[in-house]
């Protein structure tokens, strides 16, 4: 099947199943941002069944670039795991089943592009964990920071706290990413 008609397939399985994949949009936004930088090692955290990792990975394949994704559900990362298979997009992807919090630091990798869509109260700690393996002039991307702006306990704090630059944008009609740019 056609890539695109699969990813339509994917997003509407998504709506009808209330999977909360990235929009359209949103995947259009980080894709343009994966091509403009180049990231040879791109982090997710919130697997799902695989919408945002393909769109990632269809673009980091073009250069021979990498994504890691972390899933704690079995269910979701067996659909995923599917799911990159079908778009042929396995060999750029390694899925890791477990819970980000325990897998990431077991990560003894640098990340340029990191993209956190786990659970909104872990927010906080999640950033707290890839904070040392992102390098300078490179890029967190936060989801789901408008809708969930109240579940996300600690986090807003944390950016103060330590002082760290973000951009609030609102790419889709009810909600938005934060974009920080490590400096
Ligand atoms: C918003 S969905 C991810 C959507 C996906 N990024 C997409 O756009 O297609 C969040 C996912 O993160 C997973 N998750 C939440 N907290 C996690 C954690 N601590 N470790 C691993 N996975 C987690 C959930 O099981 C869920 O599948």
């Amino acid at each position: 099947m056609e890539i695109q008609q699969f990813l339509k397939e994917l997003k509407a399985f998504g709506i009808a199943n209330e999977v909360p994949n990235i929009s359209e949009v949103n995947a259009k936004f980080l894709q343009d941002l994966i091509f403009l930088k180049k990231p040879q090692k791109m982090l997710e955290i919130g697997t799902a069944n695989g919408y945002s990792a393909i769109q990632f990975a269809l673009e980091l394949q073009k250069y021979g670039g990498k994504l890691t994704t972390i899933e704690f559900s079995s269910l979701s990362h067996e659909q995923a795991l599917k799911n990159f298979e079908r778009a042929q997009v396995s060999q750029t992807i390694d899925g890791r089943l477990g819970n980000a919090l325990d897998i990431l630091p077991t990560l003894n990798e640098t990340y340029e592009f990191v993209f956190i869509d786990g659970m909104k109260r872990r927010t906080k700690d999640f950033l707290e964990l890839v904070w040392d393996k992102v390098p300078a002039w490179w890029i967190i991307i936060i989801d789901d920071v408008i809708k969930f702006r109240e579940k996300m306990v600690g986090f807003w704090e944390y950016l103060e706290e330590k002082n760290i630059p973000y951009n609030i944008i609102p790419i889709d009609v009810d909600d938005g990413i934060v974009m920080i740019i490590k400096k």
